[in-house]
């Protein structure tokens, strides 16, 4: 049975709107580990945009279950990480222009980096994995860099919006995951996955861990507007003439 991530990139984009101090993606966090998560996922972007470096040493410091970094292999992130040391890290690639993670890492182009980064990840005992498209020549250099694991990215699946296509992105799915099984490696899976399309990758064997996030907290947003309406009509009233 796999387990969930929830990746809380977003509370903190709320904050980040208006660069105060609410919503605290910490206080997420732990409602997220209340609620039987596995992991909490954060991305420590070069442009810190939402997640920062307090909300990361404040993570390490307060989360009970596995707290998974994503992040780049820019010099000045990896050794942040070297120094935070989170249970794991997902390497990722990361463009300054996009809105979310776009592609898979290309492991191939930046193998010789990769070993290195992934080396000095496990002096640290961190395990390492790998966001990559689930395509052979990128989960096979993934293995030879050293990772323990692979993040099979979901987003074609995501956006496939006929049976034919639906069907094609899942048989890549499951192709990756035998070929990554095969060569040793833990399979992670994410990106784009929603309530409404979780099921067939919920349903696939194998893989071991799901990082969800955009999903979760447009649901959580929506879930509890009317309690937090409710709370702020209760004190106007309050204290109201
Ligand atoms: N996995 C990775 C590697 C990601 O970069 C992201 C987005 O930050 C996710 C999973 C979660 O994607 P989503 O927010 O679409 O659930």
């Amino acid at each position: 049975m796999a387990v969930l991530n929830v990746n809380i990139d977003h509370v903190a984009t709320v904050r980040q709107a208006r660069r105060t101090d609410e919503p605290d993606p910490v206080w997420a966090a732990v409602q997220c580990e209340l609620a039987g998560a596995n992991g909490i996922t954060v991305h420590l972007r070069q442009d810190r945009r939402h997640i920062n470096d307090r909300d990361v040493r404040v993570l390490k410091e307060t989360v009970a279950c596995k707290l998974n970094l994503e992040m780049c292999i820019a010099e000045p992130i990896v050794r942040i990480a070297e120094q935070i040391v989170p249970d794991q890290v997902t390497l990722v690639p990361e463009k300054r222009a996009e809105l979310t993670t776009e592609g898979g890492l290309d492991c191939v182009k930046y193998k010789k980096r990769l070993a290195q980064v992934v080396k000095r990840l496990h002096k640290k005992h961190i395990l390492v994995s790998s966001f990559i498209t689930p395509d052979e020549e990128h989960i096979l250099a993934s293995a030879e860099t050293g990772c323990d694991a692979v993040e099979l990215h979901t987003g074609a699946y995501a956006n496939a919006r006929t049976d034919r296509a639906i069907e094609k992105t899942l048989n890549a799915i499951r192709d990756g995951r035998d070929i990554a099984t095969s060569a040793g490696l833990i399979i992670h899976a994410g990106h784009g996955l929603t309530y409404r399309n979780i099921a067939p990758v919920a349903a696939m064997s194998g893989l071991c861990e799901f990082n969800i996030g955009h999903s979760i907290v447009a649901r959580a947003v929506l879930i509890g507007m009317r309690e937090a309406t409710e709370e702020m009509i209760g004190l106007i009233e309050m204290f109201g003439e």
